[in-house]
């Protein structure tokens, strides 16, 4: 059962992806639709959208558009639980609807032609997310971050809104200096 709200988002969401091919014109004007949505997610989240997973953090599907162009989860992520190093391959934007999203970035110093090996990164700065925090990022260069919550902090959620199906992204093995393509069900965890 999809909510007004919830319609309503989407369907902006839709048409400002639609109105701008350039994606940091596109989180520009998503990042504040966001923040308004984040205040009326009882509105459209159901019990299973807060499903967590003790093995890894959860990743529970609560649209995606017909035509592939945009999806919507809820992340959850229980004390403990972090992603790899990874990066998105669309534009996206975060929401935080429950307690602090830790983001600890990666800056690429090599340039991207397209190898998977010899890839230098080096740590950036951490960002600690509130509740009704908005982050976002643009690919090309792709950004790169780990996310997740210490296992002194309590369950945090988010909302995720990408430009595309989350079905692939890349990780990295920062020591190494390589990454791999990683493939998933789009509305698997
Ligand atoms: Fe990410």
């Amino acid at each position: 059962m999809t909510s007004p709200t919830l319609t309503a988002f989407i369907a902006q969401a839709a048409a400002l992806s639609r109105r701008h091919p350039d994606p940091a014109d596109c989180v520009l004007g998503l990042a504040p639709l966001m923040l308004e949505l984040i205040d009326q997610v009882d509105s459209f989240l159901e019990p299973q959208h807060y499903r967590s997973d003790p093995n890894h953090y959860a990743r529970n599907l609560v649209h995606d558009a017909p035509d592939g162009g945009l999806s919507l989860y809820t992340l959850v992520w229980l004390p403990g639980q972090w992603t790899p190093a990874h990066d998105h391959g669309s534009w996206g934007v975060v929401g935080v609807v429950e307690a602090v999203l830790e983001e600890r970035s990666y800056v690429r110093l090599s340039a991207d032609r397209g190898a998977d090996t010899g890839i230098e990164l080096v740590r950036g700065g951490v960002i600690l997310l509130g509740r009704r925090a908005v982050t976002s990022f643009v690919p090309n260069p792709d950004h790169i971050h780990v996310t997740g919550v210490p296992v002194e902090r309590p369950r945090a959620v988010s909302l995720h809104l990408y430009g595309r199906m989350m079905n692939s992204f890349n990780t990295y093995d920062v020591a190494a200096g390589t990454r791999r393509r990683v493939a998933l069900a789009h509305n698997e965890s």
